[in-house]
């Protein structure tokens, strides 16, 4: 029997996607890709280089030009990937809450979608890949082999993103995660191209009391079931 070979996983900020997609990932020997770091770039690049977040024509323009590129880990600092902006180690950059703060805007952008969707395809199309973001099983990757959505209570979303930002030694408040969270959350699923939305054929996963690995059993198990298309 022929396994899933392309797997979208999407969900809300900290329900798990990352975590779980690489482990599904590492299990299978797939290729794994996270989104959300290509339009985490391009909002960084706009701030670094002074560009007005509200200037939709120059922050699109930037989207088609900059040259993301995403590679092993070249520094054992607990990093999943090694994220390059033309060139630049920006991988914690892109983390910041200025990025938090400014990513959701940037994602919203028709022109920045395109220009970043079209690589995602491709590297999609070469299959062996878990993906995650918040369109992959609706835009992305509509064909892929499985789709899982998880969610989790935004109460429990914001503690897991908290003591992420806690554990690298930077300063947080529960309350601004939280704040923050809620407010990526609403431009997320309201936008008019490409919402954060379930595929009516995804897996709904709760996770708000699973622990990490009895999503990822659920995962493969879901994987081993799944033919490929
Ligand atoms: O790690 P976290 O879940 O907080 O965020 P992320 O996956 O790094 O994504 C950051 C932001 O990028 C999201 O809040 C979305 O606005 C946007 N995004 C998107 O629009 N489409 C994707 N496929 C992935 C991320």
């Amino acid at each position: 029997m022929t396994v899933a070979s392309r797997i979208a996983i999407d969900g809300p900020a900290a329900s798990g996607k990352s975590t779980i997609g690489k482990m599904v990932a590492e299990c299978l020997g797939y290729l794994y890709f996270d989104t959300g770091v290509m339009y985490r770039a391009v909002t960084w690049a706009s701030l670094e280089r002074g560009i007005p977040i509200s200037d939709e024509v120059a922050v699109t323009r930037l989207a088609q030009e900059l040259h993301i590129d995403v590679t092993r880990p070249t520094v054992a600092d607990r990093r999943q990937y090694t994220v390059l902006v033309d060139g630049v180690d920006v991988t914690w950059e892109i983390r910041r809450p200025e990025v938090d703060a400014a990513v959701s805007p940037v994602s919203a952008y028709p022109g920045v979608r395109a220009a970043l969707t079209a690589q995602q395809r491709r590297i999609g199309a070469a299959g062996r890949v878990v993906m995650v973001g918040r369109d992959i099983g609706t835009v992305v990757m509509p064909d892929a082999d499985l789709k899982v959505y998880l969610d989790a209570a935004v109460a429990e979303r914001a503690r897991r993103r908290y003591c992420e930002i806690i554990a690298r030694g930077e300063p947080a408040t529960y309350e601004d995660v939280l704040r923050g969270m809620e407010e990526r959350d609403a431009i997320d699923s309201s936008r008019a191209t490409a919402p954060l939305c379930a595929a009516p054929d995804a897996v709904v996963l709760d996770t708000t009391r699973l622990s990490i690995e009895g999503v990822v059993q659920v995962v493969m198990r879901l994987v081993n079931q799944a033919q490929e298309k």
